[in-house]
């Protein structure tokens, strides 16, 4: 199947080694599955692979923008990786899970001042700086309390990864980091190293998500390099860090390609090796960012279906009790998603269905025209790899309540609970 997670027994599909149906009647639907084995083995991996092939101290960090919530920053610490956060709703999970400060890095285009004090009062390893204001507020704060601190910053190297464009973060026009190409890196960095309470300690870039070739990580990284023999030569500043981002695909549909993380890992390694020794630079420590190859395949979402509605001539409409509210990424980006009917799998799947969410928005889809076994009313849909960007991005539109997140590992227990009618209404005055 799609991946190793998924079998199927006597019709029914099962996950993580879990019966689906059995927990479709246990917790109701909509419900959200995670793998916690997938999760903690892509971890494992991602650290022993970088750990094997860069020098010492150097080590993922999961960008939790994938999916944030206490247990995903106790499985970080527990498997000794840093993470990536974006704003202080993330870094207050993190801290409030108990997640070591010193391995977190700060990311994000506009800190406001009061975020990077909440930062730096909870003992922020680093932040991770896109433009001037920011770095002359982190230094005028940092003062203030009497501190330095440590920093890299986000530049952009000027890549076009060709990935959707919504996700594409690496050209010279991102809203994010500071350009080489304009020369305006190499001026924020002399910026850096003149100010008393912060500590240049690297450099960052992300070009993109969702992108299966090692060539645009090359790219990037040539230019990151060619960019610290510049501040070298300029400055005498070789940095401890280069974080190369996050960003490597994952396999939504059996058309998708694969990509064998170890095997990138090791063939950007070599490539960074031979690009240092061509200048003669002791290779940096290396950071990566990944969240999606984390996640995503560890996360399955299960659905009742309710009322179907065949238009003669057009579409066969298979409407759902979840929907864009926990999965925006068809309504955004049509995203590519499997579907299939965890309780009729033995069936063939020779119906046409678009099924779409209860949302009041004709644009409320998680998938047109997919292949699925002849739905009736009751049946349970399960839409696989839904672990990264779609709980994150899930919102309550039509006072729609979000979903629970049920980790399946040596038993199942619910990581995040079924919001409420009470919970909808709970800020209302
Ligand atoms: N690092 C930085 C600075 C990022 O901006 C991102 C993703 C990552 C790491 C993690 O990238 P990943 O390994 O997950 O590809 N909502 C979109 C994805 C937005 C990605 C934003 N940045 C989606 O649903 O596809």
């Amino acid at each position: 199947m799609l991946h190793e997670n998924l079998s199927v027994k006597n019709g029914r599909l099962h996950f993580a080694g879990y019966d689906t149906i059995e927990l479709c009647e246990r917790y109701q639907t909509p419900l959200m599955l995670l793998d916690e084995n997938m999760i903690r083995s892509n971890m494992a991996l991602y650290k022993s692979v970088i750990s094997e092939f860069f020098p010492a101290g150097s080590m993922p960090l999961y960008a939790s923008k994938a999916l944030s919530f206490k247990e995903m920053y106790r499985i970080c610490k527990d498997e000794g990786i840093g993470t990536d956060i974006v704003s202080i709703g993330e870094l207050y999970t993190a801290i409030s899970a108990g997640f070591p400060l010193e391995r977190a890095f700060f990311h994000g285009n506009n800190k406001l001042d009061s975020d990077i004090e909440f930062a730096i009062d909870n003992g922020l390893g680093y932040f991770i700086v896109d433009t001037y204001d920011e770095l002359y507020a982190i230094d005028r704060i940092a003062k203030e309390k009497s501190i330095v601190q440590k920093l890299l910053l986000r530049l952009t190297p000027g890549i076009d990864p060709h990935t959707h464009a919504a996700i594409s973060t690496g050209k010279v026009d991102s809203k994010f980091g500071t350009a080489i190409e304009t020369g305006q890196a190499l001026e924020i960095v002399k910026v850096a190293l003149s100010l008393e309470n912060v500590k240049l300690c690297g450099f960052h870039c992300h070009i993109g998500s969702q992108i299966f070739e090692i060539s645009p990580f090359c790219n990037a990284s040539d230019i990151m390099l060619d960019f610290i023999n510049q501040t070298r030569k300029e400055f005498g500043f070789v940095p401890e860090y280069l974080n190369l981002g996050g960003g490597f695909g994952v396999r939504y549909v059996e058309s998708h390609g694969t990509i064998d993380i170890r095997q990138a890992i090791k063939d950007i390694a070599s490539h960074v090796k031979a690009k240092c020794q061509e200048y003669n630079l002791e290779m940096p420590k290396i950071l990566f960012e990944p969240g999606r190859s984390i996640v995503a395949a560890a996360g399955m979402t299960l659905y009742t279906v309710g009322s179907i509605k065949e238009i003669k001539g057009y579409k066969n409409y298979v409407s759902i009790d979840g929907g864009m509210t926990d999965n925006p990424r068809y309504a955004l980006y049509q995203s590519d998603y499997t579907v299939l009917t965890a309780n009729k799998m033995d069936e063939p799947t020779n119906y046409t269905a678009t099924i779409a969410g209860r949302c009041c928005e004709s644009g409320d889809l998680i998938q047109e025209d997919v292949q699925i076994a002849k739905p009736t009313r009751g049946d349970k849909l399960a839409v696989l790899v839904t672990g990264a960007y779609n709980y994150s991005m899930a919102s309550n539109y039509n006072k729609v309540a979000r979903p629970p997140i049920v980790m399946l590992g040596k038993t199942d227990r619910v990581v995040v609970k079924r919001e409420t009618l009470e919970h909808l209404t709970a800020l209302d005055v």
